[in-house]
């Protein structure tokens, strides 16, 4: 039987920003119960929710320090289960965030291991005498001194979130524990945060420089040797109760290192950063990369699609706001081989917010990264443009749901600014708009749901001709030709009209003429269905 995953499209919920149901501000899990029939009626079949583990939320919930409970900011088990249940009757499958490679300094585990020298957990961290010239992924030194023990311990990211030692198995037995709980109160599977970063290098040696970029090369801190095994040991455990889903944030742009972690007695898949994570739109680079992890990847492995995230700026903003852009985007998302992540929000082009009000600010990452840039001489206008740069605030703000007072988030003050044009650009405005993005996403979703090939069909081929990227994806039972025009020109495609022939969408028309030679449109996107007897498009 298949995989349930394969055939899912995923819907990224970044758990203060989506509702609140409560008023105090912060999004929570009687707030999502209450949108669970905008969720299905968009489409969507799976959600992965951020950390709603209680934690002191310096980075939002990446820093647990109870792994066993709900953070009350989100509600109760109760609310938790019901919200479980919920979903369940609607045939949405729901995955947790786990992190396993740090927990909160504030967690019982930390408190404990830092007591003294001899502790029974004092190495369920990193300890050592010195530091080395490790720096964090947020930026300063990784390494945090305890006066108490006269010691340092690492932590990859902010000094609050403190790397357990997976070299310890007392550490991993502790975490199945955590998986089995959560895997009986009744999640579908998890999200492991950075899971690449499980295991550091034992000889601790100086990580070397980047004298072009100017930056650390993370050599001996991440992907080291011993990870992947660690790896099958969560696969196995997990998979052991039936379908369960692991989908791994591998912190990578490079194939060859994404290609290690998925597949066969590993995680189910990984997020693609090679595409998700591009910085400016640039199709030559997105079909490289398409046809790249084509090549690299076995038939055991399928790729992730998404392009946006709680960590990076939305795709909408980040490619220059435009919404024919964002459309095609969105198809390829949609169409192209692999598992969809739609962050919240991008279904209906929200856009990114930013601050020049640092008092504003939450997002650890920019506000470090002002403190850095200050400790470096820079000017207070200079360290905001870092910070500003840094800042995941961007992606974070509440979902905009109608043009009332806080868009419809909330009764209370958001945690988070409200950006002013949000008002512009909500749910209730684009519902029963047939133009609007929100039912494009909703035809784009009906779509891969209705066509297996879109789901499980491989590339008969995938080409790109200055610009306009274009694939056939085959089944047993239909062919399916996706064209993307990415470009300001009308572009021709000579395709095969077989009586069977049909247009199943287009961002800028209804109808399309039998002709053999198809014209499309300046940054359009055109889907249509053929027989399997068929070339559909022809080779040129
Ligand atoms: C992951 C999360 C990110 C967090 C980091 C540290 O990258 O997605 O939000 O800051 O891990 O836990």
């Amino acid at each position: 039987m298949v995989k349930w995953w394969k055939q899912s499209t995923f819907y990224e919920i970044y758990m203060p920003s989506f509702k609140d149901g409560n008023g105090d501000g912060i999004g929570d899990f009687a707030g999502m119960t209450s949108k669970l029939d905008y969720l299905k009626e968009l489409g969507i079949d799976g959600l992965w929710l951020t950390p709603f583990y209680p934690s002191p939320k310096v980075d939002n919930g990446y820093d647990i320090s109870d792994y066993y409970e709900i953070d009350p900011d989100y509600g109760t088990m109760a609310d938790f289960e019901t919200f479980i249940q919920e979903a369940h009757q609607r045939g949405i499958k729901v995955i947790a965030d786990l992190v396993l490679n740090h927990t909160s300094s504030d967690h019982q585990w930390f408190q404990e291991s830092k007591s003294s020298k001899d502790h029974p957990k004092r190495d369920w961290y990193i300890w050592r005498d010195f530091p080395n010239n490790w720096v964090s992924f947020f930026g300063g030194p990784a390494w945090e001194y305890d006066a108490k023990t006269n010691q340092y311990y690492y932590h990859a990211f902010a000094k609050e979130q403190v790397d357990l030692n997976w070299a310890n198995p007392e550490v991993k037995q502790a975490m199945f524990d955590v998986m089995k709980f959560w895997l009986e109160k009744g999640v579908d599977g998890f999200r492991l945060d950075v899971i690449n970063f499980l295991k550091v290098n034992d000889s601790f040696q100086d990580n070397p420089y980047d004298l072009e970029k100017k930056e650390q090369i993370h050599l001996f801190d991440k992907d080291q040797e011993g990870v992947i095994a660690i790896i099958e040991e969560i696969a196995e455990f997990v998979h052991q109760y039936p379908d369960k889903f692991l989908v791994g944030e591998v912190g990578s742009e490079e194939l060859d290192i994404l290609k290690l972690y998925s597949g066969l007695n590993k995680l189910d898949v990984v997020f693609n950063f090679n595409i998700g994570s591009m910085a400016k739109f640039d199709v030559d680079k997105l079909y490289q990369q398409l046809v790249g992890t084509e090549q690299a990847y076995d038939s055991t492995q399928i790729p992730t699609l998404f392009f946006s995230s709680h960590d990076m700026s939305r795709h909408i903003s980040r490619f220059g706001g435009d919404e024919d852009l964002a459309k095609l985007v969105a198809t390829l998302m949609l169409t192209a081989k692999g598992v969809p992540f739609i962050y919240f929000g991008d279904e209906i082009g929200m856009r990114d917010w930013i601050t020049d009000d640092l008092s504003k600010m939450k997002d650890v990452q920019g506000i470090t990264g002002y403190k850095l840039a200050l400790q470096e001489g820079k000017s207070h206008e200079e360290a905001l443009l870092v910070a500003n740069e840094k800042s995941r605030d961007k992606s974070r703000t509440p979902m905009q749901w109608n043009a009332r007072a806080n868009v419809g988030f909330s009764e209370g003050k958001p945690w988070i600014t409200v950006p002013e044009d949000g008002y512009k650009v909500t749910v209730e405005d684009q519902i029963n708009d047939p133009e609007s993005m929100l039912s494009f996403y909703k035809k784009l979703l009906k779509l891969r749901k209705k066509h297996s090939s879109l789901q499980f069909g491989d590339y008969e081929f995938l080409r790109n001709e200055d610009g306009m990227i274009y694939f056939v994806r085959t089944d047993t039972v239909e062919k399916v030709l996706v064209v993307l025009n990415f470009t300001d020109q009308p572009k021709t495609l000579e395709v095969e009209v077989a009586a069977t022939m049909k247009l199943l969408l287009s961002t800028k028309r209804t109808g399309l003429d039998r002709e053999s030679v198809v014209t499309i449109l300046a940054n359009e996107a055109v889907i249509l269905k053929g027989d399997i007897g068929n070339g559909l498009v022809k080779e040129r």
